[in-house]
This record gives C-alpha cells, structure tokens and sequence, in this order.
C-alpha cells in the first residue's frame, strides 16, 4: 500500500468521517511499505495479515476488535496480485500453480475474511464489507488475463455470502466495480496507459479517480445504504453500459488509414499479442 493505492484513499476519507480503523497488509508489505506511516497519520495502528492465512485473519480480527473496543462496522478488501501476469504468462498458457495463487489472493481471501469475521461474530448488526472489482469480470478485455476470473469470483463471493450474512446478521456486502486507475496493482495491467486513455474516452463522466472512488466506498460504508447488499457497484463514469463514443470513435479514425500491425494473428515479432 502507498498513497496511490485505493485502500489508502478509503482510510483517510474515513478517518476524515470521524472513523477509527485499523490497517493491515503483508508482513513484507508492512516491513517494507509504507502502510505504518499511513497509521502514524491516521493514529491508529497496523496489524499484519497475510489475506490468504486464516490464522492470520483470525489474528486481524481479533486484535482489531480489541484496539477498537467492540465490534467492526466496516471491511474493506483492496487486494490483487496476478503471478500469470507478473510472469507475463499468456492466457492460453496459464501456469495453473500460479492461477492458484491469483484465484486464492485475489478472490479466495475475500471469502476468507467474510468466513473469519463471521465465526468470530466481528461485525455489527447493519455493518457493510466492500471488496474492490473491475469490468473484466463481466467483459473480455485485452491483458487483464487470469485477473478477470478472479474478479468473477470475487463478485460471486460477495452475493453467496452476502444472502448468508445478510439473513443472518444484517451485514451488506458489495463489490465496487472501479475505472481503471493509476496504481501499483494498476499498473501491472499489459498496455495500462492505453486502457486508461480508451476508458476515459468512452465514459461520459471520465474515469473515475482513486480518490472519488474512496467516495463512494465511504456511502457504503454508511448507514444510508443500508438496504443495499449481494450488489456489484459500477463506479466508472458510465464505461460499463458504452458501446462506442464518440470521443472514441474519433480517435480509432485517425489510427484508421496508418498501417498498424495490431490484426496479424502471429506477428513477426512473435510478441506483440503475448496478453490478449
Ligand atoms: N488500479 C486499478 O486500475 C483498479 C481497477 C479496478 C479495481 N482495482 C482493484 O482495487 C484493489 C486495490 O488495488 P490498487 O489498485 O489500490 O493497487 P495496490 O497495489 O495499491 O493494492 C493492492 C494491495 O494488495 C496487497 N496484497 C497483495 N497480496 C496480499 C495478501 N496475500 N494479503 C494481504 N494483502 C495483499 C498489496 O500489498 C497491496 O497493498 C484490487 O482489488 C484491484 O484489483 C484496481
């Protein structure tokens, strides 16, 4: 985590709302990051979790809710990691050891803090947890690779065990379906600069920043929201429901007459279309 990272942005908004939170994130990211500087700022403190460990979870849970003096109102998961893309493994060649590992950090561990938080009875009655996705899970998008199933079974996490938490608890939950966005996880996305360019083009709002997105999260967060649950939530300037724009469309024109050799099926360099 650093000041670009969207759950940086969450906690200060909330702090700004008069919350008191806790961080977490890797013991490395901890070691390493700058996460404990954010806690400095904020007066709070940081407890090391690896999402993927239930122990670790457990951990998280339980010493939060000592720090805090009671139950928890409000659970963000901000985490994906891609080794496939990291390795910069074609979608048709997956490493299936490394899926593991996308599925497990980036989805898995949204089930892992819902089933931890529950056993332990963390959260308060009307409390809200909010898991962060992108578009690719509904629609195919060059580069995003394995990261698109992920982010499919991240929002179906959030319905299944919304109804249970839901009926049982009266806790929401909700996935935020957020812009492309310039940040370390962002980043990592093959041809990002070009995605964020398009995406701004085709929304009529724009790309939707960080910081409005840590806006949004803090309504769902709040007691106003408190009939929304088992919802995938598209922030993102109206992308989802474009099919062409016409800032877009003017855009791909001049392209039109250059040659381009984006449409080979094998290109000469034989790299180019490595991520689609
Ligand atoms: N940046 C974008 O374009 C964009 C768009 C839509 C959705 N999102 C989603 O927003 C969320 C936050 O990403 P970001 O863009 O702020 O990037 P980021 O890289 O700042 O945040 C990702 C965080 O996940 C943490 N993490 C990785 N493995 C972990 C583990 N095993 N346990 C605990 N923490 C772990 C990292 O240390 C890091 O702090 C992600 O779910 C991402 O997929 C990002």
């Amino acid at each position: 985590m650093n000041p670009d990272s969207i759950a940086w942005k969450v906690a200060e908004k909330a702090h700004e709302a008069g919350a008191t939170l806790t961080l977490t994130n890797t013991p490395v990211a901890v070691r390493m990051g700058e996460t404990n500087g954010l806690a400095e700022k904020l007066n709070t403190i940081v407890i090391a979790a690896d999402a993927t460990n239930v122990e670790d979870l457990n951990n998280l849970f339980l010493k939060s809710m000592e720090y805090l003096g009671g139950k928890i109102d409000f659970v963000l998961h901000s985490i994906g990691m891609s080794p496939n893309v990291r390795k910069e493994r074609h979608y048709s060649d997956l490493d299936y050891n490394y899926l593991d590992k996308t599925l497990d950090v980036s989805a898995i561990s949204f089930h892992k803090v819902m089933q931890t938080a529950r056993k332990l009875d963390a959260i308060n009655e009307w409390g809200s947890v909010v898991a962060l996705s992108y578009v690719a899970a509904q629609r195919t998008f060059y580069g995003y690779n394995d990261m698109a199933d992920a982010k499919a079974l991240l929002e179906s996490f959030a319905r299944s065990f919304g109804y249970i938490y839901g009926r049982e608890r009266h806790v929401r939950v909700n996935t935020i379906s957020q812009s492309p966005t310039i940040t370390t996880a962002g980043n990592g996305v093959k041809g990002f600069d070009r995605l964020l360019d398009f995406a701004e083009r085709m929304s009529p709002l724009g790309n939707a920043t960080a910081e409005e997105c840590a806006d949004y999260t803090i309504t769902l967060f709040s007691d106003l929201t408190r009939k929304v649950t088992m919802q995938n939530l598209f922030h993102d300037g109206g992308f989802s429901n474009m099919g062409m724009s016409l800032q877009a469309l003017q855009q791909y024109e001049k392209g039109l007459h250059k040659d381009c050799n984006c449409g080979d099926e094998i290109p000469a360099d034989g790299e180019e279309h490595l991520y689609d």
